[in-house]
């Protein structure tokens, strides 16, 4: 099957890429986005498995497996959601602190009824993740999970290198832009109706089912597991591997070091 030409990732062309994704979804970050997160929080679960017809649970799933706790670590989930990602980390090693952070206060608000359903706790900051109010060196362990299509990655992946500590890991999972061209077409078709139609069965709001073709239009803005692996060396991670990539690049789970 045909794949699709790679162009190195050079400064410039994360530059011109991320400026790009800039001109094109500015708008829609600051103001669709944030709509659909404050329809979604009491279906988001069982609309992404929905959406993924089940797969939700196994992607997730995945990525928890690629995270290595140890009692004592300091973990923040970025773009933290429902606390999905915090929730299981805590389940794995009851023994460290979590801290998520999300710009959506409906969102979060899910995220701490659900924590206290499980039992377990975890700090909630409500604040946009282009700016992390953290101090340097602060997080063994940084997640980031099925959000940074939203996000202007140059300066994320700053900020999380900054606040994580010398020799901590971070790990990314998301929904990537397959690098096999016949895959990406059947996805991005897939995702379209999808997403329309998960919003239609749970009833939300105009925003939520308006946002089919943007995010079909994000992830072919986005970057390949492989591009992403340059993307986070040239940041400044070290040890950067994309531990799994599955369903021909669709989801790839990436996880990285801050040099320490
Ligand atoms: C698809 S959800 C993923 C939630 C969670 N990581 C998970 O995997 O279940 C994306 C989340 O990113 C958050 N988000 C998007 N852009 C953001 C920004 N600029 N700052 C903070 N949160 C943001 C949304 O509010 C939403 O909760």
């Amino acid at each position: 099957m045909e794949t699709s030409t790679l162009t190195p990732i050079t400064s410039g062309v994360f530059k011109a890429r991320e400026q790009k994704r800039r001109s094109l979804f500015s708008h829609i970050w600051n103001e669709l986005i944030p709509k659909v997160f404050e329809d979604v929080p009491q279906y988001y679960r069982s609309g992404n498995i929905l959406a993924s017809f089940g797969l939700w649970e196994v992607w997730v799933w995945q990525f928890i497996r690629t995270i290595k706790l140890k009692p004592g670590y300091q973990a923040l989930d970025v773009c933290a959601g429902t606390n999905d990602v915090g929730i299981r980390l805590l389940q794995k090693e009851p023994g460290i602190t979590v801290t998520a952070i999300d710009r959506s206060k409906e969102m979060q608000e899910e995220g701490q009824k659900r924590a206290t359903k499980y039992k377990v706790k975890i700090e909630s900051i409500i604040q946009d993740v282009h700016t992390l109010p953290f101090a340097d060196n602060s997080f063994d362990v940084i997640t980031l999970q099925a959000a940074s299509r939203h996000l202007e990655m140059d300066k994320v992946l700053l900020e999380i290198l900054r606040v994580l500590k010398p020799g901590g890991h971070f790990y990314h999972c998301d929904m990537l832009k397959p690098s096999n061209r016949v895959v990406e077409w059947f996805y991005l078709r897939f995702l379209r109706v999808s997403v329309a139609l998960t919003a239609l069965v749970f009833g939300s709001t105009e925003a939520s089912r308006n946002c089919g073709e943007y995010f079909k239009d994000a992830i072919q803005h986005f970057y390949t597991p492989e591009e992403l692996t340059e993307v986070f060396e040239l940041v400044g991670f070290t040890n950067v591997a994309c531990k799994k990539s599955v369903w021909g690049g669709m989801v790839g789970y990436h996880n990285s070091q801050k040099p320490g």
